[in-house]
């Protein structure tokens, strides 16, 4: 089985550069000759359902073309458009608006193709990401420690990235907890499915320490917080996980974490997207993993 995998395209990035190669991917991936495409989340963080030349769903329709299964899970940014829904539901308005085009959010549900299992969601943090190193730099803009930084990471949650839309009370930790507990739910499901041989598990926040920088300056030890959580990794060891994807940090790199490599499918300029096949090899599933190289910048 041939998937292609990416995520983070940001169509509507300020950076016009930036956005018009992101439709230009969709052009190059809607024409590829795979069984699956699976989108990782960040397609944008703003839509207007009454602009016809709406960026986001301008990206997913031509997407929509290409002709294999098309699968996706959402990110940070793509919730921040929810327009009728709040957080705790965005399942349920971010499948149905882009199922004109075709698509399925795995948050809201796995998909079972053949005998592999996809199965994925947002994933969120739970600011296991947050270290600050020993005698690193300080900047008083940014905290310095895990209770200063909780607070006002909780802050930014509720009264500016998802201002109207989250629930009274309703924390970051409670929607971490609601994705988490959902991602556990479905890996059991596929885990015990008899018909389900591999399975296809991806976040769009990262899960192992190794996809996170630190040292760089600050500001960005403080946004490690924001990343992901170590969590997920107990995902990515279960017997049946073939291939594990995460997103969101706008870098390409892939890591062993315990037995199973772990790939960050983020568009980068030296790496659009991702193709991987799955082999069946006796009751196993080995990788192969194509990264198309040079033909979009
Ligand atoms: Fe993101």
């Amino acid at each position: 089985m041939k998937i292609i995998a990416l995520s983070d395209l940001h169509v509507d990035s300020n950076n016009t550069t930036w956005a018009n190669r992101s439709l230009k991917i969709c052009e190059k991936v809607a024409s590829l000759e795979a069984d699956v495409l699976l989108f990782g989340g960040d397609m944008a963080a703003s839509y207007n359902p009454n602009n016809p030349n709406d960026s986001m769903n301008q990206a997913f329709k031509i997407l929509g073309q290409f002709k294999g299964t098309k699968l996706w899970y959402a990110g940070n940014n793509d919730l921040e458009t929810l327009k009728t829904s709040s957080l705790d539901q965005y399942f349920q308005e971010l499948h149905v608006r882009f199922q004109t085009h075709g698509f399925h959010l795995l948050d809201k549900e796995p998909v079972v193709i053949e005998d592999i299992g996809f199965m994925g969601n947002v994933g969120w943090y739970d600011s296991s990401f947050f270290d600050i190193l020993p005698n690193h730099e300080t900047n008083p803009n940014f905290p310095k420690n895990l209770h200063d930084a909780r607070q006002r990471a909780e802050h930014y949650f509720s009264t500016m990235e998802f201002a109207g839309i989250v629930n009274e009370g309703f924390t970051s930790e409670d929607f971490f907890l609601q994705c988490w507990n959902k991602l556990k739910q479905d890996a059991k499901k596929l885990q015990v499915d008899p018909k389900v041989n591999s399975i296809v598990v991806g976040t769009h926040f990262v899960g192992a320490d190794k996809f996170i920088q630190y040292g760089e300056n600050p500001k960005y030890d403080y946004y490690n917080l924001f990343m992901g959580s170590r969590s997920f990794a107990q995902i990515y060891n279960h017997s049946k996980v073939s291939l594990a994807l995460v997103g969101h940090t706008h870098r390409d790199d892939n890591h062993l974490v315990g037995n199973q490599r772990v790939f960050n499918i983020s568009s980068t300029s030296r790496q659009p997207y991702n193709e991987f096949e799955l082999i069946k090899s006796a009751d196993q599933y080995k990788i192969i993993w194509t990264i198309p190289r040079g033909d979009l910048k």
